[in-house]
């Protein structure tokens, strides 16, 4: 049996111990280098990783990473009853089987999903008699507990029981059997399986609000009605539109009192659709790795957070796609190459800044040899290592040096953007955004100061709400009256840093 770390151990540091000594010795052997399940193991974290058996057994790049990247598969849907029971009478575990094959060729742990839901019920099972149906749901539990007892020590007990107002949903087993269900789910896992960690888990419950509120209802619930459960699994499938911005703080103090409760926190589905966000391709991937980078510091910080599991490998699988239309939300692309959003995970997991917000982005910020005017003359010196360049016959105080930052500009992100600057003593001096997209022609302040006469730093942050089709999107330096040059030089954009309580402890 392998054992995938309980709470108190890998918070402790004790993730060897507890780990079988196999897995540790392969892990060495073959990853001398980083993957990300070594750098997860250093942080005191375990990753997972959701698998269905076509792509494991059909794709090998894709089969790969998930054998080198994760110490956990989530079957995505094998377990689930309306895929083992899709014939009436009979339990068809093949595609677990295949699986749990590949876990156990490379020494991974199994994470049970999910034994009641009331979006896979079998079709064939009538609803009329509850204790038809009831008998029916005690089997499938026992069954699939008790097949894979020695595998498995990790369950979603339960699955996305509550509503947005944070009470428990509608739902068929809600009508057939009333809203105990819940509580007998728990009860019945407890005795298949006296050692497993039992989970309740859920959707948009990661961030604070009246679900969250309801999420830490039910566990103080069901822990003073003494129904076993041990952990919570939150799903953490994130949507970076505006309606959607996450509030960072929030969500570690709603991990931070869950924690409290005594429960194990698992992120246990999290992937990051990007596709509908207003901007560049770039953007979207950096804002996709800022929030990925923010999502795995916040586990790492918070000790009763102990699993980070991605639903899918590669872009290429994702149930995004067919569930709610063409995404790229996870950490690989279509080929199986690293998106940014991995990279993200390596520095999280690593405890250091990411790295998108500490390097000018190549080949995304601005240059001086792709900065043009707003009007006057552009002057450019690029060769010696004062490297400049000088807008001459200024007509209108809104003449000035720009950059096209349409190419790096996302919703779900901001941009500090930068840049020395020198022009006339006591003139204004403001870097203005002006946007033509689906919302017009619009201008917008960024930041404003005086000169001094000499060189000086103009810096702000760029974050905006864009409509689309978006057109042209410039950034540029204005303000000093006619006739006064305004010369340029070290302009640079980086990604604005989640702010340092967000990922210090
Ligand atoms: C999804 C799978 O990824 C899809 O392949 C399937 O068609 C539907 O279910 N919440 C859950 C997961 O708990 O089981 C869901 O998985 C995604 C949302």
């Amino acid at each position: 049996m392998r054992r995938w770390a309980s709470t108190a151990a890998v918070r402790l540091g004790l993730l060897g111990l507890c780990l079988g000594s196999g897995w540790r010795a392969q892990a060495a052997e073959s990853e001398p280098d980083s993957s990300l399940r070594v750098l997860a193991e250093r942080a005191g974290l375990t990753l997972g990783v959701a698998v269905d058996t076509p792509v494991l057994n059909g794709d090998p790049a894709h089969a790969a990473l998930a054998a080198r990247h994760f110490h956990v598969l989530t079957p995505e849907n094998a377990l689930k009853w309306g895929h083992v029971e899709w014939q009436q009478g009979r339990r068809d575990t093949r595609a677990f089987e295949a699986i749990a094959a590949f876990a156990a060729a490379n020494s991974q742990g199994l994470r049970g999903h999910a034994l009641v839901w009331d979006r896979e019920i079998p079709a064939w099972l009538s609803r009329d008699d509850p204790r038809v149906f009831d008998a029916a749901l005690a089997d499938h539990l026992q069954a699939t507990m008790s097949d894979h007892r020695d595998l498995i020590e990790v369950w979603d007990v339960v699955n996305e029981a509550l509503g947005p107002d944070g009470h428990r949903a509608p739902s068929s087993l809600v009508e057939v059997l009333g809203p105990s269900y819940l509580e007998t789910a728990f009860l019945r896992a407890r005795a298949e399986a006296p050692q497993a960690r039992l989970f309740y888990n859920d959707y948009a419950v990661l961030w604070p609000g009246p679900k969250a509120d309801g999420l830490v209802r039910l566990v103080k619930a069901l822990q003073q009605a003494h129904v076993p459960i041990d952990g919570v699994g939150l799903q953490s499938h994130l949507h970076l539109v505006p309606e959607g911005r996450l509030d960072w703080p929030g969500i570690r103090a709603h991990l931070r009192r869950l924690g409290a409760l005594g429960v194990e926190i698992h992120l246990s589905e999290v992937d990051v659709r990007v596709a509908d966000l207003a901007g560049a391709d770039q953007g979207r991937l950096l804002a996709q790795a800022d929030a990925v980078y923010r999502l795995v510091s916040v586990c790492r910080l918070e000790p009763a957070c102990t699993h980070v599991a991605f639903w899918g490998v590669s872009d290429r699988y994702s149930w995004i796609d067919t569930a709610i239309g063409p995404d790229d939300p996870l950490l690989w692309d279509e080929q199986a190459a690293p998106k940014p959003a991995y990279f993200a995970v390596q520095d999280a997991l690593l405890g250091r800044p990411w790295r998108g917000c500490t390097t000018n982005i190549s080949g995304v910020g601005p240059s001086l040899e792709t900065v043009t005017t707003t009007g006057g003359r552009l002057r450019r010196s690029l060769e010696s290592s004062q490297a400049e360049v000088v807008v001459t016959d200024r007509t209108a105080s809104w003449h000035g040096p720009q950059v096209d930052v349409r190419a790096w500009l996302s919703e779900g992100l901001t941009f500090r953007l930068s840049a020395e600057v020198q022009t006339a003593e006591g003139m204004p001096l403001q870097w203005t955004l002006r946007v033509v997209d689906g919302g017009g022609t619009r201008f917008l302040k960024v930041t404003e100061t005086v000169a001094t006469g000499a060189w000086q730093s103009l810096e702000g942050l760029l974050q905006v709400d864009l409509q689309p089709p978006v057109e042209t999107v410039h950034a540029y330096v204005e303000g000093p009256n006619a006739g006064h040059d305004l010369a340029l030089r070290s302009v640079s954009a980086t990604v604005a840093c989640a702010p340092s309580e967000a990922t210090s402890p």
